[in-house]
């Protein structure tokens, strides 16, 4: 049933998933950037570029203006942040600028303060096709002779079980030869670029953050295994997930 710490914070081992519930969203962010910055100062401390691919969306918001403020308040000195590479999991296929893009959320989030990280951007105002075709080239030149394999991937979750852009009954959850596909999302009328699960899948970990009590019932299904996108996520590496209580609601034992 897993263990409580002092703090309420609880912990569980589900099927190969680390699960980690917190009281309160504040205190799921507060882990979320420490493990942002653990994973950086490991990349440092072996003198390695640290490539990270970071969610979109609204829950990561809060993480990206945290460690924003931490960068501020000097607490992460010692990164070299040309080091750092950031990606990102999915894209809007819309202008940079637009109020829907991914890269915007985070130019006004987690790139305030001076976080010069070499941020690589989908080029969403593209046709889809192109800005997917373009952004698997970049991932290739990134990991050139290397093997394919992100840091730390950070996903979240939609209340129908999606990731990154990986809706449920959409083309690209069957799409095992490309690092990056155009993705036409039935639901939303709308084309997405996403990694697909052969990223994702090759990662040395993978945090997911899901908060809010409307995501109980599809990460209820999802961490029982059910056949829904989340659940397709298993990392060679770790596979982490920060819960809030609202959003733990329904699974036993949290
Ligand atoms: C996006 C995301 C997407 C997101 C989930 C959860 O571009 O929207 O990458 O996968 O993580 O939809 O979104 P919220 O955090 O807004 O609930």
């Amino acid at each position: 049933m897993g263990t409580v710490s002092q703090n309420g914070v609880k912990r569980l081992a589900m099927d190969g998933a680390e699960v980690v519930v917190f009281p309160a969203p504040a205190q799921l962010f507060e882990a979320a950037a420490n493990e942002f910055f653990r994973t950086i100062n490991d990349c440092m401390k072996r003198d390695s570029v640290c490539r990270m691919a970071v969610a979109g969306g609204s829950t990561p918001k809060s993480l990206y203006t945290l460690i924003a403020d931490r960068v501020d308040k000097g607490q992460a000195r010692g990164i070299d942040w040309a080091r750092v590479h950031l990606f990102f999991g999915d894209e809007r296929c819309v202008p940079p600028d637009h109020p829907d893009s991914n890269y915007r959320m985070m130019k006004q989030t987690l790139l305030v303060h001076g976080l010069t990280a070499a941020v690589h951007r989908v080029q969403g105002e593209l046709p889809p096709e192109e800005a997917a075709a373009r952004y698997e080239e970049e991932l290739r030149e990134e990991f050139g002779d290397g093997v394919l394999k992100f840091d730390l991937i950070i996903l979240g979750m939609g209340p129908d079980g999606h990731t990154a852009s990986l809706f449920p009954g959409s083309a690209a959850l069957n799409d095992h030869t490309r690092w990056v596909a155009a993705n036409y999302v039935e639901r939303l009328k709308s084309w997405r670029i996403t990694l697909t699960y052969q990223v994702l899948n090759s990662a040395s970990e993978d945090l997911f953050l899901v908060s809010g009590a409307e995501k109980a019932e599809a990460l209820a299904q999802v961490l029982k295994g059910a056949d829904l996108p989340a659940a397709k996520v298993k990392p060679a590496g770790k596979l982490l997930w920060y819960l809030d209580a609202a959003a733990a609601s329904g699974i036993a034992g949290r």
